[in-house]
């Protein structure tokens, strides 16, 4: 991350949420709130489910459920990332932005950073000369030909940072040295190597460099073109702290904003293909670097949009690429498309071709991938009641996965009729036999269980936000190592240790901890987010009107039902332990005694 904890928290306090978010909403005093219609688009509204509080410094919608800091505002209402919602504030507050450092000695703040932020600081301080060894060329230079040939102009090679690594074996490795850049971690980084006479050498050389960038922009890995026709064509960094090739989507940091406003994202293979596409005006799109397309892919794109066109090559390798992707999307509940372009040719190719006016109507007339793939595996169909079998044998496991439900209605119609069959007759079919639902075991009932989180936990995690005696209270009872949920426990524990260290400051705590998780770098997950804000609403789940002492009530009401269920789990499990071997059910039974009177303690059962 490029700014520290301490710049991002002075920014934040120097906004005024309520004249930000107040230039786009009408805000009204409600409680301790304020109130309005949502901003955001997707649930066109009557009553204002939109609240902010400037106490808190929060925001909380309880109709679509964003939520956040006044930083996640710009990056929902904007489309901004991370360092550019920081940036544009910085800039709003009149806050000078730290000058990024020349030099790489270390401060003292590094040592007690952790790694990943050294390596980080590391990948950017490489970028900036890949970057400057590019700039540095003249127009008539081998890299600097081959960039404009591939048909890059210098606005996306500026924008997407892309340099040039130069063809001796040293030039890095000198480079860091002079910065006194721990050459080990460059190592880590996949950037350079260890020789058997212990001096490193440079591994990329000689290659159009693309940094990829995560979504908050920070540096998280290169991909390298070769100049011609040597091998690898592409050199890409390995699996690292930074970098996992099944999480990244190359491109994203600067097509976000647009996806999100689309509602639609085009999913290209290669980052060739994602820049052709941007710069011929089609910017809602990302890249896979060459991997599968994996959940991790698309529950990032499940973030910020519905519609998905999958863009994948016209050869075989694509053609298969494509048809794996397909369940990934319909498990995400995504709606995918499939776009083959005509004579095996990559987006690439085709938009320098034909243009983007035919690509687009191209990618208009693309049909559901659900449909594509039902057409290839008919392509040889005869009509031979065998064949039907076998066609619902590949089909009907993928229908299974599409979450839409009316959705997959309409896909098993399509099925029914290309195959001249009855949609009961495929019904029967997906019931029967091995397609039946999963059963429930207890590892499912205990996923499923950490998913939802129960009301009553997430009403204890709220009141610990909204006031200091309660956060104490609950702290007191000792109650969140009986919380069945992984998230709620997690956020209420992390809240209590954030307190700790600063008691003074209370009211920002929520808003800290969101911006924490960001600054690590982590996606920001909706479901503990809305936990870290929901208190600032003061109404939903049964908390309307209350007074003080009915918020006591409610508070150890929560409580008391927390342990109840716990008691009884436990007590369920003794239970069944005693039928199983009754040789040590009086143990067993006095432990059981035990637990229903510690129940009975202080705080009592459900009144
Ligand atoms: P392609 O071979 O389709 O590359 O691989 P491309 O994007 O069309 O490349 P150009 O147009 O020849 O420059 C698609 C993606 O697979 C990964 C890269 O991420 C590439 O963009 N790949 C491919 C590698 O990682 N290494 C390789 O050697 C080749
Ligand atoms: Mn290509």
């Amino acid at each position: 991350m490029r700014f520290s904890n301490q710049f991002i928290e002075r920014v934040r306090d120097e906004t005024n949420i309520l004249e930000l978010i107040g230039q786009h909403v009408q805000l009204q005093k409600a409680g301790a709130s304020y109130r309005g219609l949502c901003p955001f688009p997707g649930h066109g509204e009557k009553t204002p489910s939109f609240f902010v509080s400037d106490v808190k410094q929060l925001y909380h919608c309880f109709g679509c459920k964003k939520s956040g800091t006044v930083y996640n505002f710009l990056m929902d209402f904007q489309g901004l990332s991370f360092v550019e919602a920081v940036e544009s504030l910085a800039n709003r507050a009149n806050i000078p932005l730290p000058e990024p450092k020349k030099d790489f000695a270390p401060s003292p703040q590094d040592n007690t950073r952790e790694e990943k932020m050294v390596l980080l600081k590391l990948n950017r301080y490489v970028a900036a000369l890949f970057q400057k060894n590019f700039q540095g060329k003249a127009d008539d230079s081998p890299v600097k030909t081959y960039a404009f040939s591939r048909g890059l102009s210098s606005e996306v090679i500026q924008e997407f940072k892309l340099g040039y690594t130069e063809p001796g074996w040293s030039d890095l490795v000198d480079y860091l040295k002079k910065g006194r850049a721990p050459l080990a971690l460059a190592e880590k980084l996949g950037l350079i190597k260890k020789k058997a006479n212990g001096e490193y050498f440079d591994l990329f050389r000689d290659r159009l460099m693309f940094p990829i960038l995560s979504a908050s922009g920070d540096v998280v890995g290169f991909g390298g073109r070769s100049l011609g026709d040597q091998q690898p064509k592409y050199l890409n960094s390995p699996e690292t702290p930074l970098f996992h090739k099944g999480r990244t989507l190359y491109g994203l940091h600067a097509t976000a904003k647009y996806i999100r406003a689309q509602n639609e994202v085009y999913v290209v293979e290669g980052y060739m293909d994602l820049l052709a596409l941007y710069q011929y005006g089609i910017k809602n799109v990302v890249a896979t670097l060459g991997t599968a397309f994996t959940s991790d892919h698309a529950r990032a794109i499940q973030k910020l949009a519905t519609k998905v066109v999958v863009l994948f090559d016209g050869d075989e390798a694509g053609q298969m690429a494509a048809e794996k992707s397909l369940p990934i999307f319909l498990d995400a509940g995504l709606f995918p498309r499939c776009l083959t372009l005509p004579n095996e040719a990559d987006p690439d190719d085709f938009l320098r071709e034909f243009g983007s006016e035919e690509f687009l109507k191209k990618a208009k007339e693309a049909p559901d991938h659900f449909l594509s793939y039902l057409g290839r595996q008919m392509q040889n169909y005869g009509g031979r009641p065998t064949e039907k079998v076998e066609i619902l044998n590949k089909v009907g496991p993928i229908l299974e996965r599409v979450r839409d439900q009316r959705l997959r209605i309409l896909y098993l119609q399509e099925v029914a009729e290309r195959l001249s069959v009855t949609p009961t007759w495929v019904t029967q079919q997906l019931k029967g036999g091995r397609m039946q639902q999963p059963e429930i075991t207890r590892e499912n009932q205990k996923i499923i269980e950490s998913i939802k989180i129960p009301i009553e936990e997430s009403i204890l995690v709220r009141f610990m936000l909204q006031k200091s005696e309660y956060l104490e209270r609950v702290r007191a009872s000792g109650i969140l190592s009986k919380f069945v949920s992984q998230d709620a426990q997690m956020i209420a524990e992390r809240v209590i240790e954030k307190y700790l260290q600063n008691p003074n400051d209370f009211d920002k705590l929520a808003a800290s901890l969101i911006i924490q998780t960001q600054d690590q770098g982590m996606a920001q997950d909706r479901p503990s987010s809305q936990l870290l804000t929901g208190h600032i609403v003061g109404e939903g789940f049964g908390m309307k009107n209350l007074d003080e002492a009915g918020e006591l009530q409610l508070l150890n009401d929560c409580l008391a039902r927390v342990k109840e269920r716990d008691y009884k789990i436990k007590s369920r499990s003794i239970i069944n332990a005693i039928k199983i071997d009754s040789e040590s059910s009086h143990e067993k039974l006095e432990e059981l005694m035990k637990m229903a009177q510690e129940q009975k303690g202080p705080h009592g059962g459900l009144s």
